[in-house]
């Protein structure tokens, strides 16, 4: 009997070890697979996630940090494969999921984890701040891990292609944007960049904020909010006239992104993402400089209002390695990982703690205007509209592309926002 004991005693601390077989003489590691999702795989996006993949993997030598992410910006593709993945409960361990309306979907939904006990083993309230925590929550349940906020509203532009066509400086209101874009078309360069759909829908949200403004903008993601008002009728035409100047449509923001930079185009809205992808040394980025290669503004019409979101990642119920999505977890959460992640991904922490020094140049701006600024969220990255509202204004948006009907696009508008805006 006692012989028996001592061996099923040794088989347990055998098998409590199993992890770390190193330790045990067993030659490789077995680790275990930790499937992070998320559609971090283009170039200037992949560094940040690189960055605090390193971090996690040097905090967990037992698990394996396996990259999930499905190409293209936005997560246009990856946010249906994922749809699909939730549906048949088939989660990845961890994901990507903007704070906002589009968490609130998989929350009500029933697809995540509460993270209350993280959150209060690791103090995380006292860092991040209220309104974004808000955001995360349901019923005082909070149900992801923010790592950054990005800006949506930025306007990109090169400073020699708009010097040569006679404009000084960044255009401040959208009348005067639209001056400037028929100067660049005369001087013969794109006056406008623009990539696939998405993007079209992200330059309709700065458009939007810019002719209605902030107030009356966060108005429409109220229930029964008027989107058939004169207002919503001219920010569209200003939409129409601005897109008019737009150029071939690109496959992705990235080559949109880069026009500016290589000279052949003026002007690119488009998120800070931007900002890593100029501005992080090659391969991952351009090596561009600031001030030189390219340059910033809000949006025309939106100075002082932040359009923000935010990346945030989740733990999936059901999620096949839970023990390696919490280490995930809190590597994002960590002040190591947001800061080794943000100064390369474009964005600035979720933590309030961070050490600021790392956010020089462009970051410093946003961090200053993130302090004071208005806020507002974007409707594209997942803050106002939930995703089967954001995929009713994408085709809204596609069908305009082809129409150029404004009077159609609003009714469509109309009618998304009264089948998802209840
Ligand atoms: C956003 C995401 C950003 C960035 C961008 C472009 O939806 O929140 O982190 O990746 O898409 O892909």
């Amino acid at each position: 009997m006692a012989a028996v004991a001592v061996s099923t005693a040794a088989l347990l601390t055998l098998t409590a070890c199993g992890g770390d077989a190193k330790e045990s003489g067993g030659g490789e590691a077995a680790q275990k697979k930790v499937e992070v999702f998320s559609w971090w795989t283009g170039p200037g996006e992949a560094d940040g996630l690189k960055a605090m993949r390193e971090i996690f993997a040097k905090q967990n030598p037992n698990f394996e940090f396996f990259d999930a992410a499905v190409a293209g910006g936005s997560g246009d593709q990856a946010r249906a494969l994922l749809s699909s993945k939730l549906q048949a409960n088939q989660p990845p361990d961890t994901f990507q999921g903007h704070a906002g309306a589009e968490l609130q979907g998989y929350i009500k939904g029933g697809k995540l984890e509460s993270l209350n006990s993280l959150y209060d083993e690791l103090k995380l309230k006292d860092v991040l701040p209220q309104q974004l925590v808000d955001q995360i929550s349901v019923e005082g349940q909070i149900y992801s891990v923010p790592v950054n906020i990005h800006r949506s509203n930025v306007l990109w532009y090169n400073p020699s292609v708009i010097k040569d066509a006679g404009i000084d400086g960044a255009p401040a209101t959208i009348d005067e944007f639209v001056t400037d874009l028929e100067k660049v078309k005369k001087a013969g360069k794109i006056p406008l960049s623009i990539g696939s759909q998405w993007t079209v829908v992200h330059l309709m949200e700065s458009v939007l904020l810019g002719t209605l403004g902030t107030d009356a903008y966060n108005q429409l993601w109220a229930p029964n909010a008027d989107w058939s008002s004169a207002e919503v009728t001219k920010a569209l035409e200003n939409f129409k006239t601005i897109l008019s100047y737009a150029g071939t449509p690109q496959d992705d923001w990235q080559p949109a992104a880069k026009q500016v930079v290589d000279g052949e185009a003026a002007f690119n809205i488009m998120g800070d993402w931007a900002y890593g992808y100029f501005h992080n040394p090659p391969d991952g980025g351009l090596g561009k400089e600031s001030h030189k290669d390219f340059d910033w503004a809000a949006s025309p019409g939106t100075d002082g209002t932040f359009m923000w979101l935010s990346d945030s990642f989740t733990l999936p119920k059901g999620a096949p390695n839970r023990d390696g999505a919490i280490a995930w977890l809190k590597v994002a959460a960590s002040k190591e990982g947001q800061d080794a992640f943000n100064p390369l991904k474009g964005s600035i922490p979720a933590r309030t703690d961070a050490d600021k020094s790392l956010y020089q140049d462009y970051l410093s701006w946003s961090l200053e205007e993130w302090s004071k600024d208005k806020l507002a969220g974007s409707i594209q990255h997942g803050v106002v509209a939930n995703d089967a509202w954001r995929s009713a204004i994408n085709d809204a948006v596609g069908l305009f592309q082809q129409s150029q009907d404004v009077a159609k696009l609003q009714e469509a508008l109309v009618s998304a926002a009264q089948s998802n805006n209840q």
